[in-house]
């Protein structure tokens, strides 16, 4: 990876992301079409799909080689191309719906496999969070840094729980108890990748959850571990990036957190 490889798409992926989030403001509050997804919880609206394609047409007609993996499906997602979009378009669904000001869009860029640019842009607050692997993590291109917290009752910690909530056996409830019990406060406030930059700006201390998607934290794992915080799945040992267990922490609350998980 060269720095001249990597300009280019990080300034495309912030001029994306705001062009999204200009979409979403316009639209905040305002009339749009809601339909249900996998279950009745699981909403998708016409700006999520505006915005999709907003940042897909874009990056086609910019960077046609390109792989593109988005969550409303309109990407073409191919296993040999050298740099491939991971796209939330808008995440935190359920709030946008609900007129709840906590939504974002999400955009990871991988080289060959690996997360290497990251943006995630909260539309309301105007912040911009990004990172380029090897490069620092930034808020509105100013330097952010995780937490050094190192107790859990004195951790702000967040948490979601997935759309078959209401069905599933595997709902995070147990977890969520624990970390009621052990933690100095809890937020479940409906936008993981969000959730994921609060933890590298230093607001939340940690960040777990199960079943969410590679596009919910594509973005946002680069973010806390360019912001010296760690991110793995509940083993320790692996990846978040399916998305299928997610940690991440300000590093010093890793293994803590990771005791609680694995009980
Ligand atoms: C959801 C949000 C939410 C999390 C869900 C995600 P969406 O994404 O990130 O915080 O708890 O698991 O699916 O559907 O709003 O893009
Ligand atoms: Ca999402
Ligand atoms: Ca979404």
């Amino acid at each position: 990876m060269t720095s001249a490889e990597v300009a280019p798409i990080l300034a495309l992926a912030k001029r994306l992301a705001r062009e999204a989030g200009r979409i979403q403001r316009e639209h905040y509050e305002g009339r749009f079409e809601i339909q249900t997804k996998s279950s009745v919880t699981d909403l998708v609206t016409d700006v999520d799909r505006a915005c999709e394609r907003a940042i897909v047409d874009a990056i086609r007609s910019e960077r046609a080689d390109d792989a593109i993996l988005a969550e409303e499906g309109s990407g073409r997602d191919y296993p040999d191309a050298e740099w491939r979009w991971v796209i939330d378009p808008l995440d935190g669904t359920s709030n946008y719906a609900h007129g709840y000001p906590r939504f974002c869009v999400s955009i990871g860029v991988e080289q060959r496999g690996v997360a290497t640019v990251g943006v995630v842009y909260d539309p309301l607050l105007d912040e911009l969070f990004s990172a380029v692997r090897g490069g620092g993590a930034h808020r509105n291109d100013r330097p952010i840094h995780v937490s050094s917290r190192a107790r859990l009752d004195h951790a702000m910690l967040s948490t979601g729980f997935a759309y078959d909530v209401h069905s599933s056996l595997e709902d995070n409830l147990d977890h969520f108890v624990a970390f009621v019990k052990e933690a100095q406060a809890i937020r479940r406030d409906g936008s993981a990748a969000l959730n994921l930059c609060y933890v590298a700006a230093g607001r939340f201390d940690g960040f777990w959850e199960i079943k969410l998607k590679p596009w919910d934290v594509a973005a946002g794992a680069l973010i806390v571990e360019e912001a010296g915080g760690r991110t793995s799945d509940f083993s320790g040992r692996g990846s978040c990036t399916s998305g299928r267990e997610t940690l991440a922490s300000n590093a010093q609350l890793h293994e803590a957190m990771l005791a609680i998980l694995q009980r």
